[in-house]
């Protein structure tokens, strides 16, 4: 009782606050989203993400050489895909020397031991902005799976370590390790999007990859009938289980830091590791925060980093992981 317990004493100073803290972060804990454009020389700014780019695949090989450096040891690979090659199907996506088939050798010869990871869903490729094919304005869900697991093969084939499909279609991480294994990729690990939410926070993303769902009639303006209803809680745990059956290595959390409820609760529930996506909407309500001056930009970061793996995350994924490498590495 007080005053024999005073919780303070554990405070005083920052070696004592430093030798009974719970939760540390290292590059270690990251993955790193990386754009990749068509073209020469090409670094562009994205608008609603300030400081982060697309890079044409010239010059993706030196910022994965820089990542490398500053100990981030696994990327995350989105392409954008030019308008004339988009189509319902994504058939541009099974292009085995497609922009990201391409973009994974060129990470590959930059830099061979990075750990290797690409984004598997029709969004990117579809003229409808939609994860998956559209017939009579319903996104199809079994025709697209196949479609996913034939985009997984054309990644492992052209050295993928990791297929991320982030599309949400039922029973597409159960086609998707089929496909691979038959085909003999029984090495290739699968992070499966397995609690992704119909989020609003997606928007500065789908501005980098000029991917959001087309304004069409008959077509879908949102994503609700596959990604989930951000009220729900069970389901998350349901939709996890499943994927983990089906043959997920690693499970995720998308978005963040509204949803550290979820993880804590996956994390409780299930032995894979569990990733968490600090999405785009999160990394641009900071950035436009610290702009104005009225947030301190590394203090939060570091804040809300710890927060999610705190949380229960053994993984993130953020657009933050350079920053706070670098701030680390200082
Ligand atoms: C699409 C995809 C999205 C993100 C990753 N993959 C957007 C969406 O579902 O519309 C979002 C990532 C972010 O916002 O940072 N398959």
């Amino acid at each position: 009782m007080y005053p024999l317990i005073r919780n303070r004493r554990l405070r005083t100073n920052e070696a004592i606050r430093s030798l009974v803290r719970e939760t540390i972060i290292s590059p270690n804990d990251f993955l790193v989203p990386l754009f990749v454009v068509e073209g020469k020389g090409i670094k562009e700014g994205i608008a609603s993400m300030p400081n982060y780019f697309r890079y044409s695949l010239d010059v993706l090989q030196d910022e994965v050489k820089e990542l490398w450096k500053l100990g981030l040891k696994s990327v995350l690979l989105f392409v954008k895909v030019p308008d004339h090659l988009k189509d319902n199907k994504g058939t541009e996506a099974l292009n085995p020397n497609g922009l990201m088939q391409r973009a994974i050798k060129t990470v590959k010869d930059a830099c061979p031991e990075m750990l290797v990871m690409t984004d598997v869903a029709l969004d990117p490729y579809s003229i409808y902005g939609h994860d998956g094919i559209i017939e009579n304005g319903k996104i199809v869900n079994d025709d697209t799976a196949e479609v996913l697991a034939e985009m997984s093969l054309s990644h492992a084939e052209a050295g993928a370590n990791f297929v991320a499909p982030s599309d949400m279609m039922d029973g597409r991480i159960l086609t998707i390790r089929e496909a691979l294994e038959d085909h003999g990729f029984i090495d290739t690990g699968i992070m499966s999007y397995s609690a992704k939410y119909a989020s609003a926070f997606y928007g500065p993303f789908r501005d980098a990859l000029d991917s959001a769902p087309a304004d069409v009639k008959d077509i879908p303006k949102d994503k609700k009938t596959y990604q989930m209803d951000f009220a729900n809680r069970h389901e998350a745990i349901r939709e996890t289980e499943m994927d983990i059956d089906e043959g997920a290595d690693i499970v995720m959390v998308k978005p963040g830091l509204c949803y550290l409820d979820i993880v804590r609760e996956i994390k409780n529930t299930v032995d894979v590791p569990v990733a968490v996506y600090q999405v785009s909407g999160e990394y641009a309500m900071l950035k436009a925060a610290a702009e104005k001056g009225w947030l301190d930009h590394d203090a939060v970061m570091l804040e809300q980093i710890t927060a999610i793996k705190r949380a229960g995350a053994d993984i993130i994924a953020s657009y933050f992981a350079k920053d706070v490498s670098r701030l680390l590495n200082d």
